[in-house]
């Protein structure tokens, strides 16, 4: 009772100092008017990776409405209205081979937990119609991407599995190569390609997500990777956190090739703030974000773009949007520099949204198709923490011992001949 209290203290004390925030500023004010119109979706955040790394995933030891030493935690999230959130299930590339499916599923289990906890906050969602109606409740609804394709070890019974559990998108890769896909960092020279971009079974699994209706991230992925997934997915991908090469040339943003054929498919591209990604350098301004805005629009138009923060997963932000809260600031930029609100709209949640709608449609219109149960090669998983349960009496061995059965006869009716 006495932590509701608390907790709605805080929330008056947010409320306040948004009032503050918009007396000074029109442009503000109007910015504030659309996000409580439109949900501000944003498509990467790694708090579920900082309660990992600062408490162990002891979620009962942390209290959101007072933790100061991440970017993200609930005074603020109200404060910058976010309206629904693709939550990071990430765990690093050395746990590649070892215990990465584990791992990550202790972060979708702390992501569920965080909004069984703070029930009054947030509301755990999977689809389009989910954010709709946890933004009537004013409520952050909650949705779970998994950064790298390391997490499902090679496995698409793991791939569905985890979308049970309700993860709605795979970020192919982190920065490192999966057994079925190169990463970005190849694209920088200092990794080799293995597969010169997606394996067979890179592409069996694009269809799979396809048939399950879980999005496709092509962030942290090599061009090459980005163009197969562009020229064979049925569905619209999303970059859940990226911004534009053509502003600052760092692997990890999209070209402008890239980002048209991502307004011809129907996709998204969330803008990173990372000062890294938004200028090329160690700082950054609201305005350097806002260019990267500017820019895809006019690349490839309005309908494209979407907020990408990655807050809580790095460590260098622009002046002025440090932390979640900030984030209205962007949109009051945006509408300094001539944008409409439809135009505003339109990149705060309206084009998520719409991929969204698109995917859960595809996903619909594959209802007949089974679940695709053809496993990687052995050969190109083989390792010391990977058993060969699941590889035997395959197809394959079928005919190894129907070839060796018929030798058998063959044999016999020889020595049955010699005998005679
Ligand atoms: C959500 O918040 C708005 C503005 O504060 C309020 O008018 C509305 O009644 C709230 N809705 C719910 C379902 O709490
Ligand atoms: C994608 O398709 C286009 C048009 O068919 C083709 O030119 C291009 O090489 C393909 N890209 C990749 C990476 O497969
Ligand atoms: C985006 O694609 C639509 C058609 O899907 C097209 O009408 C529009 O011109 C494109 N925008 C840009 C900037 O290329
Ligand atoms: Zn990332």
């Amino acid at each position: 009772m006495l932590s509701k209290v608390i907790s709605a203290l805080y929330l008056a004390l947010w409320v306040s100092s948004c009032a503050v925030m918009s007396a000074e500023d029109p442009y503000m004010t109007r910015a504030l008017k659309l996000m409580s119109e439109t949900p501000l979706i944003d498509g990467h955040n790694d708090l579920p990776w900082q309660l990992l790394k600062k408490f162990n995933n002891e979620l009962n030891k942390v209290d959101l409405y007072k933790l100061e030493t991440t970017q993200t935690n609930i005074p603020k999230i109200k404060e910058g209205r976010l309206g629904a959130q693709f939550w990071s299930a990430y765990v690093p590339c050395d746990t590649q081979y070892k215990d990465a499916v584990r791992q990550t599923l202790e972060q979708i289990d702390v992501i569920h937990r965080m909004c069984q906890k703070y029930p009054e906050i947030f509301m755990f969602a999977t689809s389009r119609q989910d954010i709709v109606a946890a933004f009537r409740m004013n409520k952050t609804a909650s949705l779970i991407g998994v950064e790298g394709g390391h997490s499902i070890d090679s496995s698409l019974g793991t791939l569905r599995t985890m979308y049970l559990l309700g993860v709605r998108y795979l970020t192919l890769t982190h920065s490192c190569n999966t057994p079925w896909a190169d990463n970005w960092l190849v694209d920088t020279g200092s990794e080799p390609s293995q597969h010169n971009g997606l394996s067979p079974f890179g592409k069996q699994l694009i269809l799979e997500m396809n048939r399950l209706g879980m999005l496709i991230d092509l962030a942290h992925v090599t061009v090459t990777v980005m163009n197969q997934v562009l020229n064979m997915s049925k569905a619209p991908v999303i970059f859940s956190h990226s911004s534009a090469y053509g502003i600052c040339p760092h692997k990890r943003n999209v070209p402008d090739e890239v980002l048209q054929r991502v307004n011809e498919t129907g996709g998204i591209v969330m803008v990173n703030f990372y000062n890294d990604y938004v200028k090329c350098d160690k700082t950054a301004s609201i305005s350097d974000v806002a260019d990267h805005f500017d820019y895809i629009k006019k690349v490839a138009g309005v309908g494209i773009i979407g907020f990408g923060g990655d807050y809580d997963g790095v460590n260098r932000l622009p002046e002025g949007l440090e932390d979640v809260s900030k984030v209205p600031k962007v949109v009051a930029e945006l509408l300094r520099r001539g944008w409409t609100d439809e135009e505003v709209k339109a990149a705060l949640g309206n084009n998520l949204l719409r991929v969204l709608e698109e995917v859960e449609g595809v996903r619909d219109s594959l209802k007949g198709v089974s679940p695709d149960d053809v496993l990687i090669p052995y050969d190109e998983v083989k390792n010391s923490c990977r058993m060969s349960y699941g590889y035997r009496n395959t197809g394959a061995v079928h005919s190894i011992s129907a070839l060796a059965l018929l030798l058998t006869l063959a044999l016999q009716a020889l020595i049955a001949l010699t005998a005679l």
